[in-house]
């Protein structure tokens, strides 16, 4: 299957992609987890020196404006110039940092993406959002620059933890709920625990697919894109209140957004009248898979501060809502009283 957005041939691609400029000045970024098994199918085509690699952690709390500095630093030590490309191979993380650091790097050098996680081939590394956590928010500082390409090569995903997986799916599942009822069945009815990788490569061309057709019509987010936010007011929320538990593990951004979007289904059903049962459908889902949430209700007041904090909304104090009125029918910039909020959090928490 080779399709606009699905690669079987990852060597091709790759000399397609640094052809696309004439490049042969690569610089690569990998992470803790890609340069194991991802690494040395990069490395069959480009055999690149050590000094032109630089491998950095994986995983939410090394989003930080210290690991942007590393990559700018390593950039800076290795000789990079304006013609220099940059390849990201990695997680969602990585790409969004590693994006935001050649997009600034000497006023910005052209990078190509090859995601390795399922969340990162379907959102993640899709449509130029690029940045870092800050002061405890996500992705507070950032910019819109997207990458010269994305690379996605479905294969990668053999290797990747289940826990990795369900993370990308719950993208794969938003991206449903937004397009269409004949694609959320198609999610939901996905064998998730047994998994054939040419099915989930078709299910992951048709999510590039729904994004891709919303970016290109609002690239900077000033309405429809808006609609790609649902689930993540409230799963930004929890997202952020896991990370301030330092005992705990961190939570994954797809288990936030999985977790918020539940909530939001209750608010969008509360506000729009959506039908009970998609929510029923998803709340199956959800602790067929994802297990439930827990978050004693002494805290849902931490939760709403920190959806007030959410760069998502328009005016201060307001927190800002991507609702459906039906699958395949998303209202963006709705507001919600706090009553409101906390009666999804209390539905959500007790399920
Ligand atoms: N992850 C949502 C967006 O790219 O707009």
């Amino acid at each position: 299957m080779e399709t606009n957005n699905i690669t079987v041939d990852l060597d091709l691609a790759l000399r397609n992609a640094a052809g696309l400029r004439g490049k042969s000045d690569l610089f690569l970024l990998a992470d803790s987890n890609s340069c194991n098994y991802c690494l040395p199918k990069v490395m069959q085509t480009f055999e690149l020196e050590d000094s032109k690699i630089l491998v950095l952690p994986a995983g939410e709390q090394h989003k930080t404006l210290q690991t942007v500095e590393k990559i700018w630093n390593f950039l800076i030590e290795s000789h990079a110039t304006r013609n220099s490309l940059l390849l990201i191979l990695g997680g969602g993380v990585l790409t969004d940092m590693g994006g935001f650091a050649a997009s600034t790097f000497k006023r910005g050098i052209p990078y190509v993406n090859i995601p390795t996680t399922l969340l990162a081939m379907v959102d993640a590394a899709q449509g130029g959002k690029t940045g870092f956590d800050y002061q405890g928010l996500k992705n507070e500082i950032g910019m819109f620059a997207p990458a010269l390409k994305t690379i996605v090569y479905p294969m990668f995903l053999q290797t990747l933890p289940s826990e990795q997986l369900l993370s990308g799916y719950a993208e794969i599942l938003k991206h449903a709920l937004i397009a269409s009822p004949l694609e959320l069945i198609r999610v939901l009815n996905f064998d998730i625990d047994n998994i054939d990788y040419e099915q989930l490569a078709e299910l992951i061309d048709r999510s590039i697919d729904i994004k891709q057709y919303i970016v290109e019509q609002d690239p900077e987010e000033t309405g429809l894109r808006k609609s790609l936010n649902f689930g993540h007011t409230i799963g930004h929320a929890i997202e952020e209140y896991s990370l301030m538990n330092k005992e705990a593990k961190p939570m994954l951004h797809g288990y936030a957004v999985m977790y918020g979007m539940v909530g939001e289904l209750y608010l969008s059903m509360v506000k729009l009248g959506l039908e009970q049962q998609t929510l029923t459908q998803v709340v199956h889902f959800m602790t067929e898979h994802y297990g439930k949430p827990v978050c004693p209700c002494k805290d849902y007041g931490q939760l709403l501060e920190l959806m007030r904090h959410d760069k998502k909304n328009t005016e201060q104090g307001q927190i800002n809502f991507s609702l459906l009125r039906q699958v395949g029918n998303c209202r963006v910039n709705q507001e919600c009283t706090d009553q409101e909020i906390l009666d999804a959090l209390d539905f959500l928490f007790n399920i």
